[in-house]
């Protein structure tokens, strides 16, 4: 790729940015479609946060994305937020306007959704029981409460279910339950579960023998989506594939959240596949 005058800047705003996999897939979605654009990742510490942004305002940055820890914090640097973004309080995607103008959007659930859409899984009057209550379930159940029948949200630390049962019933009149995870709430309530939704860290690299469900639990007319990545077939993924479940991976959310992210940058159609190809390779996966 050839950088000049004319070339964009995109960039990712996390602390730590650690492995991140967003450069790799948004530099060769960029290529892919002829978009004269680099994406880089910044280390950026939650005290530099405003000068941050500030300088990404300064210097005409065409849109950022941000991760842990400032999905929440951003939201007061920036001068407006789209209806997912503020209905969520929280950003992954922020688009420079022609005016400079900031403005926050949260790609998050909806890369969710479209993740499960590829996958065939169609959640009109699906019960749905989803495992954590951090930011990411937070996304997920904003843009899953209106589709589907139910949610039963189960956390170990059970308020901050609860919390966001109470949220998401008082933003979309949704029918979501809130309730602590334990082995007992668990056991009781997947076997009315259509759709089952790992939102929890558990099972991520290093700790790749965890998971949070028993695999006896686990049938084969259910679906499971784990939203972990890395690996890229979780404990909870192959234990549902062994019992013949439909399954969904975390690298699809994270690819369709970019895509979704590089539409609003460009107004352009993301080629997925080159995303995933990126990624996929960027694991060693090829
Ligand atoms: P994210 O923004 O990615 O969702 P987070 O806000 O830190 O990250 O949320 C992590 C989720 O994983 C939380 O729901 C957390 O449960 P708590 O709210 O009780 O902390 C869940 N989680 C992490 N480790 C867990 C474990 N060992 N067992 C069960 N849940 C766990």
């Amino acid at each position: 790729m050839k950088i000049t005058s004319e070339t964009k800047l995109y960039a990712l705003m996390g602390y730590p940015i650690g492995h991140s996999l967003s450069p790799a897939m948004q530099n060769a979605v960029f290529e892919a479609t002829g978009v004269n654009g680099v994406y880089i990742a910044l280390k950026v510490s939650p005290p530099m946060l405003r000068s941050a942004v500030g300088g990404m305002r300064a210097v005409g940055v065409a849109g950022f994305n941000v991760t842990i820890p400032h999905k929440v914090s951003v939201i007061r640097f920036l001068d407006g937020l789209d209806s997912s973004a503020a209905s969520l309080g929280a950003v992954n995607t922020v688009v420079n306007s022609n005016e400079n103008r900031l403005i926050g959007h949260n790609t998050d659930g909806a890369g969710a959704m479209a993740a499960l859409k590829e996958a065939g899984i169609h959640l009109d009057g699906l019960c749905t029981m989803i495992l954590g209550a951090g930011g990411a379930a937070r996304a997920i159940v904003f843009s899953l409460a209106p589709a589907v029948e139910s949610i039963v949200l189960l956390n170990r630390t059970g308020p901050k279910a609860s919390r966001l049962a109470k949220d998401a019933e008082k933003a979309l009149g949704a029918n979501v339950k809130g309730m602590r995870l334990t082995a007992e709430s668990l056991a009781e309530n997947i076997s009315s579960a259509d759709l089952l939704i790992n939102a929890t860290s558990v099972g991520m690299h290093p700790k790749t023998k965890e998971s949070l469900v028993d695999k006896n639990l686990l049938r084969s007319d259910m679906a499971v989506f784990d939203i972990i990545y890395n690996p890229a077939r979780t404990q909870l993924i192959r234990d549902a594939q062994a019992v013949g479940a439909k399954t969904v991976g975390g690298l699809s959310m994270l690819v369709y959240q970019g895509a979704l992210a590089f539409e609003l940058w460009t107004k352009k159609k993301a080629p997925v596949e080159v995303m995933f190809k990126a990624v996929e390779s960027q694991m060693g996966m090829e």
